[in-house]
């Protein structure tokens, strides 16, 4: 494992430095943040304002090393340090492929909720954010439906990047008095199809199981195109495991949404991996501070 490790770094680093977009770190702290879990065992003050994250399907720790460990960086910095950022449980959110079907993970949702409830009944008037990358979104438009009415009425908004919300079975409002804030990449050359507001012509949709899966297969490969740091590197080792021990139990609800013409929400193409590393986090923080 060490061996492979350091006879693939300097190979990727060439990738690392023509990525587009100029990076304010290349490392970022750890991919766990648990800073509401403090609050509630009394170890950690209260802040003003706290960010519950919704991390992406197979990333390690609560929050992820691709998006989630930058975004808590760039939180606590936008916000001066008077912010608790805090993953969902992994034990209750296991952010697998299986539960994408439905929408986003449900224990994922009511963990989400029930930290919510708490933070706000020990920190009365902070200002609470909930925040997700893809089905980690759908788990935080599912969280904001779920919490107790004091709590909403603390949350000011709803983050997420890369949400196949619209595409789902059982789309979930956005309860009145929550802003939602959508981030997607709409680059018409390469879009990321699963939040678009329209599917740009040049995409084909797949008619298959085996298209599809084989997409996914492409866009898990081309994971090692975008990474910056050890830590994702890493990550990226573990995917294809992933994928073959969830395939099993998300074949049939491929199929099925092939047959239903369903399909655009599997469509998990290269600029769904982007979010981590153009940018939109960077504004979120910005704008995440700034609102009253
Ligand atoms: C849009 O996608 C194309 C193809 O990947 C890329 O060359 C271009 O830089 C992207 N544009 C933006 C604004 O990200």
């Amino acid at each position: 494992m060490k061996y492979l490790l350091a006879f693939t770094l300097p190979a990727l680093l060439p990738l690392a430095e023509s990525t587009p977009h100029p990076l304010r770190r290349t490392t970022y702290g750890p991919q766990t943040s648990s800073h509401i879990d403090e609050v509630l065992a009394g170890s950690r003050p209260c802040s003003s304002s706290a960010v519950v994250i919704g991390r992406e399907t197979w990333a390690p720790g609560n929050i992820g090393v691709f998006w989630g460990a930058r975004f808590r960086d760039e939180l606590v910095d936008a916000f001066d340090g008077d912010v608790d950022v805090q993953g969902i449980h992994r034990e209750d959110y296991p952010a697998n492929l299986v539960d994408y079907h439905i929408g986003g993970s449900d224990t994922g949702a009511d963990s989400c909720a029930r930290m919510v409830d708490e933070y706000v009944e020990k920190c009365p008037g902070a200002r609470v954010f909930v925040t997700g990358y893809s089905q980690g979104s759908l788990v935080a438009y599912k969280c904001v439906n779920r919490v107790s009415a004091a709590a909403r009425a603390q949350i000011k908004a709803l983050v997420v990047f890369g949400s196949e919300e619209r595409l789902m079975d059982d789309v979930q409002p956005v309860p009145k008095g929550i802003i939602l804030k959508n981030y997607c990449v709409e680059n018409t050359t390469a879009p990321d199809v699963v939040c678009t507001e329209t599917l740009t012509s040049g995409i084909e949709l797949p008619n298959s199981v085996g298209d599809v899966v084989a997409q996914l297969k492409e866009t898990v490969a081309s994971l090692k195109n975008v990474v910056t740091n050890e830590d994702q590197l890493k990550e990226v080792a573990t995917i294809p495991a992933l994928l073959i021990r969830d395939l099993p139990a998300t074949l049939p609800w491929i199929a099925k949404d092939v047959a239903q013409g369903k399909i655009r929400r599997w469509m998990i193409l290269p600029p769904h991996l982007l979010y981590g590393f153009n940018g939109m986090t960077t504004d979120a923080a910005a704008w995440m501070a700034g609102v009253a």
